[in-house]
């Protein structure tokens, strides 16, 4: 029976990670796959995790399973983190899901356990895994315009004009900040301009969170959420805790359900507790245990916080650095672009060739598309990174 099976590429981010890891050149910088990195070029375990790890090894008394939404304090905290007190709780529901893919593999099931012939729109570009992931639940998806290439801006008036013309009840997938992978978002009055055309159109907005706290901060970055939440009868959000959190592996997230009322709310409830047990049962517990923990102390949420706060500011020096240097060595183009995008990510704007080059003759790894994770860049690395690039571009 496997016979019949064809060999897959590997995939186009996650691919990246056992190349890097192979290549022997001891001055390769990886700026693929979206981790956050120090100054040093790692990815240590947050302090504050590794401080509820170890409250949670003295205290934790039982791995009996918790259910299909998993852990209720947790689900309670992270729906406060993004939602504050934008609707009434009896409208919101939210669940613990295995990271932000389990969340959005939930949100696609639902989607069309409650309607079979569901479209979705979606960014271009947008996250490479949305299209295979939110495609192989059976949604059908259609692109809007985001990024333009050639300004390096998000092409407002285009992305309004096409959801202004997208049938009424169709499905928009948004990118609550740091959008991957341009890092480019819309402001919050283009945001007010978003909303306005999901209220006429009677459109559903479902919002990917993934970098909560990397562009702004916690609450600026859920404007998008609460606004939308203020305005709409029904929305999704998928929130992922791999980046804010540093918990990557330990696969933690959410699916919050926004419905008109607290009855159809109830329904939507048991519909994604019982689609979950189809799936994959219960969620993982450690990691949203460590979170739940976090986000429900005082000081380790302040001090949670400020690691956040360190990482938003490193990501936004490396962008100032990278730019700085690329002016230097390749004066004749302008990649100020690099600093107006947010979190981890933005388009370097180079072709594929020049991809390959960088990674074939330097050892420089990112995304075919020229997507960087500006995490990979450091005080050391970054000459020899400007320089390989203003080699490519010659
Ligand atoms: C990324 O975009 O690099 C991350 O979200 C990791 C992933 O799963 O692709």
């Amino acid at each position: 029976m496997f016979e019949s099976l064809q060999a897959m590429p590997a995939d186009a981010i996650l691919g990246l990670i056992a190349e890097h890891r192979d290549d022997p050149r001891a001055n390769k910088i990886d700026l693929g796959v979206g981790v956050y990195r120090n100054a040093a070029g790692e990815t240590p375990v947050l302090a504050t995790v590794k401080k509820a790890e170890r409250i949670l090894l003295e205290t934790q008394c039982s791995k009996a399973y918790l259910g299909t939404a998993g852990d209720p304090a947790f689900n309670t905290a992270m729906q406060a983190m993004m939602f504050a007190d934008a609707v009434p709780d009896e409208r919101l529901m939210t669940i613990q899901t295995p990271g932000g893919s389990g969340s959005l593999r939930v949100a696609a099931g639902l989607l069309l356990r409650a309607r079979q012939n569901t479209t979705v729109w979606v960014s271009d570009p947008t996250w490479s895994n949305h299209v295979p992931l939110l495609g192989g639940a059976g949604l059908a998806l259609k692109p809007y315009p985001y990024y333009d290439s050639d300004k390096h801006i998000v092409q407002m008036d285009a992305m309004l004009e096409t959801l202004r013309a997208a049938p009424q009840g169709d499905v928009v997938l948004l990118h609550a900040c740091c959008h991957n992978p341009s890092g480019l978002d819309p402001s919050d009055d283009d945001w007010r301009a978003i909303a306005e055309v999901i209220v006429e159109r009677e459109l559903v907005p479902f919002i990917d969170s993934a970098y909560q706290g990397f562009a702004r901060s916690i609450d600026d970055d859920a404007f998008a959420i609460r606004h939308l939440a203020e305005l709409v009868p029904e929305m999704i959000v998928s929130n992922s805790c791999s980046k804010n959190f540093g918990l990557y592996r330990d696969r933690v997230g959410t699916v919050s359900l926004l419905a008109a009322n607290a009855v159809t709310a109830e329904v939507v409830s048991s519909q994604a507790n019982s689609y979950v047990r189809t799936l994959y049962s219960i969620p993982p517990d450690h990691g949203a245990a460590v979170v739940s923990m976090i986000l429900h102390d005082e000081a380790l949420r302040a001090e949670w916080l400020a690691e956040l706060d360190d990482m938003r500011i490193r990501l936004q020096g490396m962008r100032a650095l990278l730019n700085d240097a690329l002016a230097e060595k390749v004066p004749e183009r302008d990649f100020s672009h690099l600093v107006h995008a947010n979190g981890m990510f933005c388009f370097l704007g180079i072709t594929a060739e020049q991809v390959a080059r960088l990674k074939k003759d330097f050892g420089i790894y990112m995304v075919d598309s020229s997507r960087i994770n500006v995490a990979g860049i450091t005080q050391e690395n970054v000459d020899y990174l400007a320089d390989s690039i203003a080699s490519v571009l010659s």
